[in-house]
């Protein structure tokens, strides 16, 4: 293998070129929206939506409803994270 093919290599492996997923604040429910709400789009989606929980209920209920492997436990863990991690922007009191 010559030195040119040797770096193609080297930077298709380290993954050069792509740009980092969004990353989402610590807490629990974080690996499950990792995991679940990355089927269909990117993260980038869901970071950039602000909504209460009542909204992100809905949300949720419509994003899962054709993906009957989540629980309902594991729906109540993603709307509550979601909710805590990226609340309306102006604070509805
Ligand atoms: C079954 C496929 C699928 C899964 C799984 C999925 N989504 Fe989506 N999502 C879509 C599609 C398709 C759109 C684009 C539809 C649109 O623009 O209204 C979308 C758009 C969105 C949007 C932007 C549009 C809006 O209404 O604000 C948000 C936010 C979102 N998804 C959040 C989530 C979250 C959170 C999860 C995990 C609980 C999730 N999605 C999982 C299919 C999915």
């Amino acid at each position: 293998m010559g030195l040119k093919s040797l770096a193609v290599v080297i930077l298709a492996a380290t993954g050069v070129g792509q740009s980092p997923p969004p990353a989402l604040p610590e807490g629990p429910g974080k690996e499950l929206v990792e995991a679940v709400c990355t089927a269909c789009h990117t993260l980038e989606r869901v970071v950039a939506k602000r909504a209460t929980k009542a909204e992100w209920q809905d949300k949720v209920l419509e994003m899962l409803q054709e993906d009957p492997d989540i629980t309902q436990q594991e729906r109540d863990q993603i709307v509550d994270y979601l909710a805590k991690a990226f609340p309306p922007k102006v604070a509805g009191k």
